[in-house]
């Protein structure tokens, strides 16, 4: 076997170079397929773009016969004799173009241009621990279409790396300690990366945004289980002089409590990373149970697991580890969570099952069942359970028990329907109905349905929950509703004037509510994401990105004009009341102001009034605000009928869709509003007349807003038993 390595210049750690293909001939190679010819070009193919950055008169270019063309060139052997082999690679970016090292018959790296482009660049495959050994290379063109081609140039070994780019590169690790911490720059793109252990793959690639030029914050791999083997980080590709290459290190803690400015009190949010939609919503046992859709690799979406939570008074939370994970079928998407009294799936009596959407490719649901009470889960062999080709947006799998019919039934998010499935074992699924054209909003995709029944006046109504974004009532993302009749198959809507909303701020998404809940509470129990597509990924916590709503009761309530959804803090929330002020009634005659609202004031409390404008009122407000002048402002238009939150001044600014317009929800005309006002750092809920109309809204004030101001354009306002409490 001839070795077709050529010295060039003889000291030993000079180039030597495998093919520059200048001879004009493929002598070098084994030629299969027509992609690259039968000899190399002198550029362009005709139909080409101009191909640049190649050295002398020759490359190999698999554009031959056009894109469509496929082929190979395989080397013959060589000793790898210097640290890098360095190669020109152009082209094309799919998988199946590649130029690829075999050393000993085991592929060892498969690279491929790093953007699809006609100019060649410098890419460098590090070969140290090679040196002396037989390698091969291939260049492979096995992609049809657009850009399936693949250009390559002056293979060379040689002690110096000529590329900062290396793709499908390792950083091996000696595991030590617990943590494997990874340095995030939360504006930096997404690296993908693949834990290695034992020379095999852990779990799924993840995405995470390395640090490039500085690190905002970290994040942890667990790597206990491997303590005393080698491990390996893989990269897809990755420059060399990356900040975080030199950063990444091993720990045996990681501050998981991270006390940050902006973090609630009593709001649960995920202990660092990212989080969105509640998830399988179950109670067991005089437990809880709140999953949660996670990406424990970074503060902005991306890698959905489930998280998971359990409290036992809907109040306080406590951590438990991550629930499910990603794999061959994808990321875990949303979904809701059961429990099989009477073994109809067959994983065991009692079993919690979960319900949810695998993301890769394609969207299907999957299921996956826990028998020790939600601490661990085992999926289902034969996953998916419920796929249709027809659907890209096919998610958010909500499922309950519909005992007249027998059956579980499963509201889906289909595209902007949603479509309702029946199943006597949670495994097999038929199609019941659709629901959902030509009424209610359609300004944006429909996600994370609920179809449940609500009791008014001793009669069962079907209320349905429906996420939609964007297209919310003030923008961005919103939960719309329906009440109506269900028969087990199909969903009947009354007539209303929808679109009707479950809360008219901006910030209360893709609630569900939970499943189980005894009959003896009896009670109807929703909470949802505190945030907003327009802006999540920009808002200014920096170790986490979300939180959810308190947990509220749903009930059904006359506005004076129409039945609605009303929401409402639970009562448990009361237990967190500690120091009150009780101020009592007072007159905005045309103002008043009243400070402090709490002698010490972290920024978590409540306050409680109502508000009754005389006769002459027309507009009045109230107003919350800091010693910095923020402020944010509730104002009632009883003209107009209209209620609006202002936060254009409310705190920190970091995305113009934050705070472009008022917030503005319909206000029924009383004698009185009866105001409950949660706030939390960075958030207010508001509760007008007992839940019947609600704002949920962040803000991200630099210090607790301590002074309440009202005030009232003619006439006067009373603020009937003013009452602040502080809550832990
Ligand atoms: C809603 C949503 C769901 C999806 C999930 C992904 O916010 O888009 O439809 O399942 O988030 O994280």
């Amino acid at each position: 076997m001839g070795a077709i390595a050529l010295a060039v210049g003889c000291n030993s750690s000079g180039d030597l170079l495998i093919d520059d293909f200048e001879s004009g001939t493929f002598a070098q190679w084994k030629v299969e397929g027509d992609a690259f010819g039968d000899k190399p070009s002198t550029g362009a193919y005709a139909g080409q773009q101009p191909v640049s950055g190649f050295e002398g008169k020759y490359l190999a270019n698999s554009f031959n016969n056009g894109d469509d063309s496929r082929g190979v060139l395989t080397s013959k052997d060589f000793t790898i004799e210097r640290d890098y082999i360095n190669f020109l690679v152009g082209g094309g970016t799919a998988d199946d173009l590649y130029a690829e090292l075999i050393v000993e018959g085991k592929s060892i790296y498969r690279s491929r241009s790093l953007f699809e482009s006609e100019t060649l660049q410098w890419m460098s495959w590090d070969v140290k621990q090679y040196r002396g050994k037989k390698a091969q290379i291939r260049i492979v063109d096995n992609q049809r279409g657009g850009w399936g081609h693949i250009l390559i140039d002056q293979i060379e070994q040689g002690n110096k790396q000529k590329s900062l780019y290396m793709t499908d590169y390792t950083k091996e690790f000696n595991a030590e300690k617990k943590f494997l911490l990874l340095p995030i720059e939360d504006a930096a793109p997404e690296a993908k990366i693949q834990l290695i252990a034992d020379g095999k793959p852990i779990g799924e690639p993840i995405n995470v945004r390395l640090a490039q030029s500085k690190t905002n914050y970290w994040v942890p791999i667990p790597i206990e289980a491997y303590k005393g083997k080698k491990i390996g980080l893989k990269f897809a590709v990755v420059k060399s002089d990356d900040l975080f290459l030199k950063e990444i290190k091993q720990s045996d803690t990681y501050d998981f409590n991270y006390n940050e400015a902006f973090r609630p009190i009593y709001h649960f949010t995920p202990q660092y990373g990212w989080m969105n939609d509640p998830n399988g919503m179950v109670y067991l046992d005089g437990t809880y149970h709140l999953f949660y859709q996670y990406n424990p690799y970074g503060a902005r979406w991306g890698n959905m697991h489930w998280g998971h939570a359990v409290s036992r008074d809907l109040v306080h939370y406590q951590y438990e580890p991550i629930a499910l994970f990603p794999d061959k079928l994808g990321a875990i998407f949303s979904g809701s969570a059961v429990i099989d009294n009477d073994n109809t799936a067959g994983f065991g009596k009692g079993a919690m099952v979960a319900i949810f959407t695998s993301a890769g490719e394609k969207q299907q649901q999957s299921i996956a069942y826990s028998l020790d009470g939600g601490k661990t889960f085992t999926k289902y062999e034969h996953n998916p359970v419920l796929t249709d080709p027809k659907f890209i947006d096919f998610r958010d799998p909500k499922v309950f028990w519909h005992a007249p019919s027998k059956q579980w039934v499963l509201s889906l998010a289909t595209t902007q329907t949603i479509t309702f499935y029946g199943s006597k074992n949670l495994k097999e699924w038929t199609r019941l109905s659709e629901f959902g054209e030509n009424i209610g909003d359609h300004g944006g995709v429909w996600e994370c349905p609920d179809l449940f029944p609500l009791t008014y006046k001793g009669k069962t109504k079907w209320v349905l929950f429906v996420s939609i974004n964007p297209g919310g009532p003030n923008g961005g993302s919103a939960t719309q509703y329906f009440i109506g009749d269900f028969d087990g198959r199909t969903f009947t809507p009354d007539p209303l004037a929808y679109p009707l909303w479950i809360d008219y701020g901006r910030d209360n998404y893709a609630g569900v509510t939970w499943s189980n809940v005894p009959q003896s509470d009896g009670r109807r129990l929703f909470l949802g994401w505190m945030n907003n597509w327009d802006y999540a990924n920009d808002i200014p916590p920096v170790n986490f990105r979300g939180a959810m709503t308190v947990a509220r009761e749903l009930t059904l309530a006359d506005n004076g004009e129409h039945l609605v959804v009303a929401n409402y803090p639970v009562k448990e929330l009361t237990s967190l009341r500690r120091d009150t002020n009780s101020i009592g009634t007072k007159e905005a005659n045309p103002s008043l102001e009243v400070t402090p609202l709490l002698a010490k004031n972290d920024g978590a409390y409540e306050l409680e009034f109502t508000l009754k404008p005389d006769a002459e009122t027309q507009n009045f407000n109230f107003t919350l605000e800091n010693d910095k002048g923020e402020k944010l402002t509730f104002a009632f238009d009883v003209v107009n009928k209209t209620l609006s939150v202002d936060r254009s001044h409310s705190g920190a600014k970091f995305n113009d869709n934050f705070s472009q317009n008022a917030i503005k929800a319909p206000l029924t005309k009383k004698e009185s509003y009866k105001i409950r006002l949660l706030v939390d750092v960075a958030s207010t809920e508001l509760f007008v007349n007992g839940g019947e109309l609600v704002l949920t809204n962040t803000v991200f004030p630099s210090s607790p807003y301590n002074k309440l101001r009202f005030a009232t354009d003619k006439g006067k306002v009373t603020a009937q038993n003013i009452t602040v409490y502080n809550l832990k």
